[in-house]
């Protein structure tokens, strides 16, 4: 049932390039523009919202920062992003032409639900983004948009991140094709684009090795730290979640440009810092920041490990360790920068002698309060 893996995060990570075609197949038309009828929000509907707010937990909870930016940039609409657990605490304003999209790989988990429950009853509509076909979220909700990553079964959520980055990314464009925000032509530009991802995937899992080498002289660590900017920083915090919940070290994620503000008090001499770095092509103000940040750290003794794209030969000079993935647009990057990241974590947690697949005081859906 494994598949010859050890372990299934190992047979689920494998598995993405299959399930990221998987969630855009059927979902585009011939002339390459989106149906997604399976919506059953009416384009009249999604032409009066106003506000979008993306609540979740969890790894989803990084989708959802990462739409963030899809959203406003691609159908101009302002996108909040809020954990589930604070939202259902206290009192947003919502309104009937606020979205709500709820994102929940298991659609079980209570906070979200509750966060669900909260918004419908304020009359705003909720879209779910969910990977298991009539779980109570996709019941309870108005509207659901299923991504096809297939059984997730590993505690650690790896091919249902890819597949609902994809999901956002759809209901993106779908509000932009409606709402006629891009050109019809960059859609299916974007979407041919996103068809180009898997092949990508699978171009990093088959470069993998030298994380996983990398990893292993990384065992007797106590911490690693994470840093991004604009989408890379959802990633840098999904690599340290992925680090902290099956190699239980501390791991903590930041926005590159907070370092000043605190954060870079923690470096010391060997710290392992993972960097990842936008394209320089297309975010050469972003670019210039970050290999900036990794300048600073390192001159305070950082290990620096970086994930750039291929052909970024100015971040050779400061790289202990360069990891190199295929060129995407910057929107679509954490579909590759992320997959090097579950692979070192898996990696550094298995060579440590932990079961990757049930990690120790977690559950895979946290159905209680
Ligand atoms: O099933 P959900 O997507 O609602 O679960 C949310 C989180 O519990 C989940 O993503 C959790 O953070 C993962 N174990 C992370 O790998």
């Amino acid at each position: 049932e494994k598949g010859g893996y050890d372990y299934f995060m190992l047979k689920e990570i494998a598995e993405q390039p299959r399930a990221v075609a998987d969630t855009l197949l059927g979902r585009v038309t011939a002339d390459g523009m989106l149906a997604l009828d399976e919506l059953r929000l009416p384009a009249e509907e999604l032409r009066d919202v106003r506000k979008i707010v993306v609540v979740a937990c969890g790894t989803s909870f990084h989708a959802g920062l990462i739409a963030k930016h899809a959203i406003e940039r691609w159908s101009g609409m302002p996108c909040e992003v809020e954990l589930a657990s604070e939202f259902r605490y206290r009192d947003p304003i919502l309104t009937r032409d606020t979205l709500v999209i709820v994102i929940s790989q298991s659609g079980e988990t209570m906070d979200t639900l509750m966060a669900l429950r909260h918004a419908r009853e304020q009359h705003s509509k909720v879209l779910a983004i969910c990977n298991v076909n009539g779980a109570t979220i996709p019941r309870e909700a108005d509207a659901v948009l299923y991504t096809h990553a297939g059984p997730e079964i590993a505690v650690a959520s790896t091919k249902a991140f890819l597949t609902q980055l994809v999901a956002c990314y759809l209901v993106a464009l779908y509000l932009a094709q409606v709402r006629g925000t891009m050109p019809d032509r960059e859609i299916a530009r974007t979407i041919g684009l996103l068809e180009t991802v898997p092949a990508h995937i699978s171009e990093v899992l088959d470069t993998v090795e030298p994380v996983r080498e990398l990893a292993r002289s990384l065992v007797g660590e106590r911490c690693v730290l994470f840093l991004g900017r604009h989408v890379g920083y959802p990633v840098a915090l999904e690599g340290a979640l992925k680090l902290k919940e099956l190699a239980y070290m501390h791991a903590e994620g930041f926005a590159a440009g907070e370092l000043k503000h605190g954060p870079i008090a923690l470096i010391e001499p060997g710290l392992p810092v993972v960097v990842i770095v936008p394209s320089a092509a297309e975010q050469p103000l972003l670019h210039g920041k970050i290999v900036s940040n990794i300048q600073e750290i390192r001159a305070r003794g950082a290990k620096t490990i970086v994930i750039a794209e291929q052909g970024d030969i100015s971040v050779v000079p400061y790289a202990d360790s360069l990891i190199a993935v295929p060129a995407v647009p910057t929107l679509l990057q954490p579909l590759v920068t992320t997959v090097p990241l579950q692979v070192f974590a898996c990696e550094l947690a298995t060579a440590k002698g932990h079961d990757v697949d049930q990690p120790r005081n977690l559950a895979k859906s946290v159905t209680v309060e």
